[in-house]
Parts: structure tokens; sequence; C-alpha cells
């Protein structure tokens, strides 16, 4: 079955004239003229080791950084600097943990291409060893290392002595090239000891407002039969909204927990009917860093059910469903009573054999939802965000979801240049149109489970 999937790609491939468009089309405002000006200043002052001059007229402004969308939404990773003189690396942006880390040289170049560039902590000079053990365990692998810390920088933000673990081991289902490691985007309670992860530090340091804190816009590259192993992934903004890619007003809803993003998932309908209503609080973490949807097996059995047609599969397939693709469901995720749709597209996490898709909706354990407090039972991982302008917001601590405007929505399906790897310059207008250093391959789209397991001590 792989093989035909392959053959299927290459196909598409062969299919694929030379296409190469912005990310998205946003005229520039003045504002933004002058956002460029300042990232160009920033960059500049950061370059030749200046301070970087951050104004309280700059605390509710923002940076946009560029996504790139790995393996037909898959993941979506940014790049980032580290050190003095800067190395650059792309990282999942993941909101489903709390630390940053990155593998070492030793391990990138032992692995051979596996993974992307490692970091050298000797070639900083501005690296500290901390010495303490890192590990975490994800839900598709762990990562071993120690403790450092040292310059960060993402888009045109910037922190001294930022706390990140080098990684020396790694589980290799966990990332995959170019990608180098992970920046945790949830709540210091779940950074491993790290310490307080980047984004919780810009709040903190009032560089970006608690109301604005971080936004993402996803691509969908799964419903474009052209789509490479890498292509645009939308943009993240830390700070100030990006008022072009949503409309209308942003609903929030409070979080459960400083720990993961959890918000109260009150029901799931599918064709307009209930098919589950828990009787008790469910936390469902809203993760960038999970491509799909997942829940405990029993719950996420009773979606199914209501799906004509659809089989659980057996052995390696076990927790996932096939379904006829042109089934179509309308599937809602009912959130503090709000029902928010799924687009039938993003349940096509794969087409298993012709007219049978494999669902985006899976078992991530065993049994059903207990609405434990210490394990995230349910994630609603990139599948569901993609539907949505998602903010995580710092204070009051919740996760919005507004409508895609009608920019976003035209861009969502293209394909085209991945954005370059440059920190801190191109980010503020998402793509500056250059060519990554690497070659795109074609991959089966694999789920990645990034969600960090971790016993919290609440
Ligand atoms: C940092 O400390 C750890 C633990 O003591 C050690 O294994 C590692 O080699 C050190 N790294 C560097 C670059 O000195
Ligand atoms: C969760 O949402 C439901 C439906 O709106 C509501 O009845 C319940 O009180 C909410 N629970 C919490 C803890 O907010």
């Amino acid at each position: 079955m792989l093989n035909k999937i392959i053959a299927i790609l290459l196909a598409a491939e062969m299919a694929l004239a030379s296409v190469s468009y912005p990310i998205y089309h946003s005229s520039r405002s003045s504002e933004d003229t002058q956002e460029w000006a300042y990232a160009q200043g920033l960059k500049q002052r950061t370059k030749y080791g200046y301070p970087a001059l951050l104004g309280k007229d700059r605390m509710s402004h923002r940076s946009i950084v560029a996504l790139t969308n790995q393996n037909i939404d898959a993941a979506y990773y940014a790049t980032i600097g580290v050190g003095q003189p800067q190395q650059a690396f792309q990282v999942i942006l993941d909101t489903g943990s709390s630390a940053l880390w990155l593998i070492s040289n030793t391990l990138s170049e032992a692995e051979n291409g596996q993974f992307g560039a490692g970091y050298d902590p000797a070639a900083s000079t501005s690296f500290k060893n901390k010495s303490d053990e890192f590990s975490v365990t994800y839900g598709s692998g762990q990562a071993f290392g120690y403790d450092a810390t040292d310059d960060v920088q993402l888009g045109t933000y910037s922190l001294s002595s930022s706390p990140l673990a080098v990684v020396d081991e790694v589980t290799s289902t966990l990332i995959a090239a170019p990608v180098s490691g992970i920046m945790g985007l949830a709540w210091s309670s779940l950074s491993q000891d790290v310490g307080t992860p980047f984004w919780q530090q810009l709040v903190q340091n009032d560089q970006i407002s608690g109301e604005n804190t971080m936004s993402f816009y996803l691509t969908r590259m799964r419903s474009n039969s052209q789509a490479q192993s890498l292509e645009p992934g939308g943009s993240f903004t830390l700070g100030e909204l990006d008022n072009s890619l949503y409309t209308g007003d942003i609903s929030f809803h409070n979080i459960l927990g400083e720990d993961w993003w959890r918000v109260n998932m009150s029901g799931i309908n599918v064709g307009g009917n209930t098919v589950f209503t828990p009787s008790i609080t469910i936390g469902a973490g809203v993760d960038s860093g999970t491509t799909l949807i997942g829940g405990p097996h029993d719950d996420i059995a009773k979606i199914w059910e209501a799906v004509e047609g659809a089989e659980e599969g057996t052995g390696n397939y076990a927790g996932y469903w096939f379904y006829p693709c042109n089934a179509n469901p309308n599937i809602e995720i009912v959130i503090d009573g709000t029902p928010y749709a799924v687009n039938p597209e993003d349940l096509k996490f794969n087409q298993a054999s012709t007219g049978t898709c494999q669902g985006a909706i899976f078992a991530l354990s065993s049994g059903s939802t207990t609405g434990s407090n210490t394990n995230l039972e349910w994630v609603l991982g990139d599948t569901f965000m993609k539907n949505y302008y998602t903010v995580f917001r710092h204070s009051p601590a919740a996760v919005g979801f507004a409508q895609l405007s009608d920019n976003a929505i035209a861009s969502q399906t293209q394909v085209g240049a991945v954005p370059s790897q440059t920190v801190g310059e191109a980010d503020s207008f998402g793509n500056s149109g250059a060519q990554a250093s690497y070659t795109p391959a074609f991959v089966v789209p694999v789920a990645i489970t990034l969600t960090a397991i971790i016993a919290l001590s609440i």
C-alpha cells in the first residue's frame, strides 16, 4: 500500500510545473513599512552587537514569522537564531510542550542528514552550560541531553541567556531534516526544568503584551495534489494580532490551567448530531505540534460510528479509522458550548486506496476519557488549527479562534517557495522569495504527535 501511495505522489511530482509564488500577498501599509524599517534596524544593531533598543512604544508591537509546512501538513516549523555568532535552526513551534531544545552538532553529524543542522556550543561565545540532565517524553518519542543557556532570536525578538537544552540522543521519529529541534510554546510548568519558555519571557519583559501574545495561521497542503514535502506553512505572530489574516471577532475560551493550552471541550457533533457529551470537564489541548486530532479510543470510536462506512484499521493501523473519501462528514468540536467545524478536507489524512481515506481523528490512548488533570487526553492539533486563526493569550489566559480572512483562505492551499532560513529579516513579511538550500523530497504524510507526556505536580 505504501508503494502505491509513493507512486501516486511521484506522478504528482512529474506533473508539477515550475511554480513559485509568494506565501501570501499582503500589500504593505505605512505601518507595515515602519515595522519593516524597525526590523531592519534591529537586525543591523544585533548583527553588530548593539543592544536591541526595545523602546516602550515597541512593547505592543509584533513580529510575523514565516512558517514552513513539512510533509503535507504533518508539521510546521520556523527559523530561530542561537548564539554569538548566530547559528540558524529550523524548529517546530509546539504549543503542546514548553522546552526549547536543539540537537547537538555531534548528533547531527553522526546521523548524517537524518536531522537538520546541529547546534555547536563550542562555536558560540554566549553559550553557558548548566550541566543538568535534560529528558523529555512526547507522544511520539523521547529526547535526552543537558540544560544550557544562550542567546535566542525568533523573528525580531531576541533574548540573551535564554534557556535551552542540547540534545545528544533522540528518537528518530520525533523530527526530520531540515528540523533540528522543538521550541515549546506552552507554560513554564511543563518546561522540564529547562527554564521559562521564550514566549513567556517576552511577556514578563513587557516585550509583547499579555493580551496579544501569539497567533497562528496554518496552510493546508493536503488538498493540493502538487504539494511537495516542504511548502509555505503560513505564519506565526508574536505580539499584536495580524488582522489581515482573520475576519470578525476572536472567540476566546479560558484555559483550564497554566500548563498545556487546554480548553473546555464540551462535546463533538457529526452531521449536526451530538455523538459525544462528556459528563466531566475535558481539557483539550490546542496543540500546533500535533498533526491530527486525538483522544481516548472509545470516545474517538463514537465519532467514527456516526460516519457511514467508517471502520477501524487493524495491526499497525489500529486506532486509525478508514472511511469513504466522498463521505465528507461535517464534524464539529464544541468548546464551551460553541461548535467549531473541521473542514472535511482536513479529515483526509491520507488516501489509503482508491476512494478510501485514513481519517485525521485517531486514538491517542486506550479506553475512554477520565477527565485527568495531569495527562492531556484530548489534543486538537493542526487538523483543527488549520480551520481558524488561532490565538494563544497570556492574560487573561485563553485560546481564541477567529474565521480566516478571504486573503488567508485564498493563499492557504497555494504551493510555492518555502520561507528563507534567514533570522529576523524576511520574517516580518513572511517570505523573502529566496529558495532554501536543501532539496525537497516526496514523503508520505506522517503524523507527528509532540504533545509532551508529563506527570504534573498539581
Ligand atoms: C555540558 O555539561 C554536560 C553535563 O555535565 C556535559 O555532558 C556536556 O558535554 C557539556 N557540554 C559542553 C559543550 O561542554
Ligand atoms: C464547559 O462548557 C460547558 C458547556 O458550555 C459548560 O456547561 C461547563 O460549565 C463548562 N465547564 C467549565 C469548567 O468551564
